[in-house]
C-alpha cells in the first residue's frame, strides 16, 4: 500500500477486546474514521483467538472482562503477539490494576469514560514507538547485511513494502508465507526474517520441499527411531528439533503430499513432532517460514492442498513482486551484483553503458533478480582482464532472437571456432538453460563445481574474445 508519492503507508491493524456491546461499536466506528482497521472480540478467549490468526499493532483491551479478564489476557497475549502495543481500558477507580498492567507489559492505560482525542492520542503514541522499534529493527538488518549477512537491495515501493513486512513480522514467531515468482528473493526474505529476529542467533534451516523423495522428506522434517523403516539403524532427529529455537525454511511448500500435510500442519497448531516410528509428541521450538511459486490458493481449489493448513501457513503473507514490476531496482540491483562478482573474481569492477542498462530496464525479467544476477555474473566473467573500463554484452532477448535455435555445431563450424571456444559457449548456454544455477550445471557438463568455476575464472582472464 502505497500513495501517489510512492512513499510507504501501513493501515495499523487494531484488535478491539470489549464485552459492552455499545462501547465497542463505538470503538470500531470511531477507529474506522481514523482509517484503522479493525478487528473486534467480545470476550478475551475470543481476543486470544483472533491473536492466533493475525498480527495486530495495537489491542485495546478492556480490563474487566466475563470469564478470563483483561490481565489474563495481557498475559498470554506476548506469546502470540510479541510486537504488538496493549492498551488497557480501565473502569474509574482501578488505577491500581492500571499500574499493574503497565508492569505486566502494557504499553498504556486509558480510563473509562475516556474522550475520542485521548483515545486516539494514546493508540498514535503507541504506534510511534512501535515504529521506532521496528526502525531499529530494520537498521540492524542493514548492518548485518553490511558485515556479509543479508542484504536485500532495492528503493521502490515494491521491494520497500517487503523489507517493512520483515521488520513488522520478524519480532513474532507467526508462521510467515512468501510467495513470488522464481528468482525474485523468496529465500533472501526467508533468511532476512530470521535475522532480523530474536532467533537469529540459533539455526536457520531451509528445506526444499520439492527436492526430496516423498518418503524420505518425512524422516529429513520430523526425524525417526531406530526400526522404523529399513535402514533406519538409529534414532535420529529431524529438522524440527535440530532447529531448535531457530527458523525452518519450507521452500517449495505446494508440493508436499497430502499424507504429510496434516503432519505440519499439527506442527503450526501445537508445536509438536512425532518422530517416524515414535511414539511420544515431541515438542519443538521452530519458527516457520515457508514458500511458495504456485498460487497455493488454486492448490487448495483443485482439491490438492488442505485448506486447514493453507489458512496456518497464510498467517502472515508477504508477497515479493517480480522485477518487472520494480524496474527503478535494475540500476541498483546491477551495481550491487557487479562489485559482488568483481571481487569474487578478483577484477577492477566495470562499468555499465547507459545504453545497456536502458536496455535492461525495459527487458522482462522472468527469471527476476536470479537471471539479473547471473547476467551480470557473466558480463564480469567475459569482461577482458584488462580491456576496456566498459563491459559490452548481449542481453537474453537479443540472444534469443539471434541464435533462435540455430545449432551450435552449424554455428561452430562457421565462425571457425576452436575446440576450447566450442567448449565455453556450450558451457555458457548450459549455464543460461538452468539459469546459472552452477551445481546443476556442472552435473549437466559432467564436471564437478570446481571445476567449472576454474573454468569460468580461466575464460575471464583468457578476455571475453570468445565466439560471438
Ligand atoms: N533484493 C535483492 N537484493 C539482493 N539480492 C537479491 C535480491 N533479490 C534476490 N536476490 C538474489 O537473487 C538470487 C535469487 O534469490 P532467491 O534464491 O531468494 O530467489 P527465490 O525467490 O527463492 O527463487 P526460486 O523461486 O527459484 O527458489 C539470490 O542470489 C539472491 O541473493
Ligand atoms: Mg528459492
Amino acid at each position: 500500500m502505497h500513495d501517489e508519492a510512492g512513499t510507504l503507508e501501513m493501515t495499523a491493524k487494531v484488535l478491539v477486546v470489549e464485552d459492552d456491546e455499545v462501547l465497542r461499536q463505538l470503538l470500531i466506528n470511531v477507529l474506522n474514521d481514523q482509517g484503522y482497521e479493525v478487528e473486534a472480540a467480545e470476550t478475551g478467549e475470543e481476543g486470544l483467538r483472533a491473536m492466533e490468526q493475525d498480527v495486530f499493532d495495537v489491542i485495546l483491551l478492556d480490563i474487566n472482562l466475563p470469564g478470563m479478564d483483561g490481565m489474563e489476557v495481557l498475559r498470554l497475549a506476548p506469546a502470540r503477539q510479541p510486537d504488538t502495543q496493549v492498551v488497557m481500558m480501565t473502569a474509574f477507580g482501578t488505577v491500581d490494576t492500571a499500574v499493574e498492567a503497565m508492569k505486566q507489559g502494557a504499553f498504556d492505560y486509558i480510563n473509562k469514560p475516556f474522550s475520542t482525542e485521548e483515545l486516539l492520542l494514546t493508540i498514535s503514541r503507541a504506534l510511534e514507538e512501535q515504529d521506532l522499534r521496528r526502525e531499529v529493527a530494520r537498521l540492524r538488518q542493514k548492518a548485518r547485511g553490511v558485515g556479509g549477512g543479508v542484504q536485500i537491495v532495492g528503493k521502490s515501493p515494491g521491494i520497500q513494502r517487503v523489507i517493512d513486512l520483515i521488520a513488522r513480522v520478524a519480532p513474532s514467531r507467526a508462521t510467515v508465507l512468501v510467495t513470488g515468482e522464481t528468482g525474485t528473493g523468496k529465500e533472501l526474505v526467508a533468511r532476512a526474517i530470521h535475522e532480523a529476529s530474536n532467533r537469529a542467533n540459533k539455526p536457520f534451516m531451509p528445506i526444499n520441499c520439492a527436492a526430496i523423495p516423498e518418503n524420505l522428506l518425512e524422516s529429513e522434517l520430523f526425524g525417526h527411531m531406530k526400526g522404523a523403516f529399513t535402514g533406519a539403524i538409529q534414532n535420529k532427529k529431524g529438522l524440527f528439533e535440530e532447529a531448535s529455537g531457530g527458523t525452518v525454511f519450507l521452500d517449495e511448500i505446494s508440493t508436499m503430499s497430502m499424507s504429510l500435510q496434516p503432519k505440519l500442519l499439527r506442527v503450526l497448531q501445537e508445536y509438536v513432532i512425532m518422530r517416524v516410528g515414535g511414539r511420544q509428541p515431541i515438542p519443538v521450538n521452530i519458527r516457520l517460514v515457508a514458500a511458495t511459486n504456485l498460487d497455493l490458493k488454486k492448490r487448495v481449489a483443485e482439491g490438492n492442498y488442505r485448506e486447514d493448513l493453507y489458512y496456518r501457513l497464510n498467517v502472515f503473507p508477504i508477497d515479493v513482486p517480480p522485477l518487472r514490476e520494480r524496474a527503478e531496482d535494475i540500476p541498483l540491483l546491477s551495481n550491487y551484483f557487479l562489485q559482488k562478482y568483481s571481487e569474487l573474481y578478483t577484477i577492477d569492477a566495470p562499468k555499465l553503458p547507459a545504453r545497456t542498462l536502458d536496455r535492461m530496464m525495459s527487458y522482462q525479467w522472468p527469471g527476476n533478480v536470479r537471471e539479473l544476477e547471473n547476467f551480470i555474473e557473466r558480463a564480469v566473467v567475459l569482461h577482458a582482464s584488462g580491456g576496456s573500463a566498459t563491459i559490452g554484452f548481449e542481453l537474453p532477448s537479443d540472444v534469443e532472437e539471434q541464435d533462435g535455435g540455430t545449432n551450435i555445431l552449424d554455428e561452430a563450424q562457421r565462425k571457425r571456432w576452436t575446440f576450447e571456444d566450442l567448449e565455453r559457449e556450450y558451457i555458457f548456454r548450459v549455464l543460461e538453460s538452468v539459469r546459472w544455477k552452477k551445481t546443476e550445471a556442472a552435473e549437466i557438463l559432467g564436471i564437478d563445481r570446481r571445476t567449472l568455476y576454474r573454468k569460468l575464472k580461466r575464460y575471464e582472464t583468457e578476455g571475453a574474445s570468445g565466439p560471438e
